[in-house]
């Protein structure tokens, strides 16, 4: 039994942060932003609502593209770092917008690997047979823990939600293979500070901004640019793949100069790698979905090519799943 995607969805807010309205809010301008990180404009969900609302929007679009009802879902994971709240979980507030009711679910947390991690974590769930329908997300709402006056990070992120139905099949399509990792020894690079267990929200730590992502960028692009290629290039190698066999890698989408080297060291032309930084920027975990999303709809993908997505990002996190795609 292998999981093979049997449906994609994803949803973005309407409302656009350009680099010219960042000029007129931070020190920055439009050529830096760009040539540095690739990004031209970002989505902003409105204030009232939180990631479950695009969680929700993706779902549902992969829901009716594949005329299924939400009964018939037996799981839904949903990889975040910006929950609707602490308690409960988002999934069970997408469930419940959802009206699934025949279904368990539970967040992750992998940075801006969880979709990686959920994706692979849910293949588990197909192959041994427990499962028939699992409903992957990933969602951030960034602008809820993004400082607008932080120059080194708020003209990086942005919002969106991506989803992906995974069902059983028994023919050569689907996940073919993970490889993931985690070193916590990188975790005070990217990081949010206040509103944990640790140091649970107070005047002080709202006073000196510590409910924000903070980042240190340059360790954090050092790190991404090795991981996120080794690992890429590791999981070809395992199953003796080549550039020229990868129809497309889908990165996660944190700065193009990241996705460039990425696919330099895999050896793809740019005509092999899906990229949409420009006009989301980075929105953590839905990016990979998202990306995923927008090509299928873009008609790029064919049965049986092979896809490899990689992310890297906080804790650090970072991994790469391979398979085959398996929609017409
Ligand atoms: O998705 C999770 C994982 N995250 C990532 O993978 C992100 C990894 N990091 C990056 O993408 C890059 O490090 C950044 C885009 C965040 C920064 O690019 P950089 O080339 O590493 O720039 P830098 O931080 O070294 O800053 C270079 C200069 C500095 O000025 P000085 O010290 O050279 O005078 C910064 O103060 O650019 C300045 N700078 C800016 N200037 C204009 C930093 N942010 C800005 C800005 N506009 N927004």
């Amino acid at each position: 039994m292998r999981a093979i995607i049997t449906g994609v969805g994803h949803f973005a807010p309407e409302n656009k942060l350009t680099n010219k309205d960042l000029e007129q809010m931070v020190d920055t301008n439009d050529e830096w932003i760009t040539t540095r990180t690739g990004v031209k404009e970002r989505r902003i969900l409105e204030k009232g609502k939180g990631t479950s609302f695009m969680a929700v929007k993706a779902a549902e679009m992969v829901l009716s593209q594949k005329n299924i009802s939400p009964d018939e879902l037996d799981l839904i994971i949903v990889a975040t770092v910006t929950p609707d709240m602490l308690v409960p979980a988002t999934a069970a507030l997408v469930q419940n917008e959802l009206k699934a009711s025949n279904c368990w679910g539970f967040d992750l947390n992998g940075g801006c690997t969880g979709f990686v991690y959920a994706l692979s974590i849910a293949s588990q769930f197909i192959e041994t047979g427990k499962h028939q329908k699992v409903m992957v997300i990933g969602a951030d709402k960034m602008s809820a823990i993004v400082d607008y006056e932080d120059r080194n990070t708020c003209v990086l992120f942005g919002d969106a939600a991506g989803a992906v139905l995974l069902e059983p099949s028994n023919n050569d399509l689907g996940i073919e293979d993970f490889i993931l990792h985690l070193d916590g020894s990188g975790y005070k690079s990217l990081y949010v500070d206040a509103g944990g267990s640790l140091k649970p929200a107070s005047q002080e730590t709202v006073n000196k901004k510590r409910h924000y992502v903070y980042q240190d960028g340059k360790a954090v692009f050092k790190r991404a640019v090795t991981d996120m290629a080794d690992v890429s290039l590791q999981i070809m190698k395992k199953n003796n793949l080549i550039g020229k066999d990868i129809r497309f890698l889908i990165p996660h989408q944190a700065n193009y100069r990241i996705i460039d080297a990425v696919a330099k060291k895999m050896e793809l032309d740019k005509d092999h790698v899906v990229v949409n930084i420009g006009k989301y920027g980075n929105t953590t975990a839905a990016t990979i979905p998202l990306a995923m999303s927008e090509a299928y709809q873009d008609n790029l993908m064919k049965k049986g090519d092979w896809i490899v997505i990689s992310a890297f990002g906080a804790g650090y996190t970072w991994g790469s799943c391979l398979f085959k795609w398996a929609m017409d």
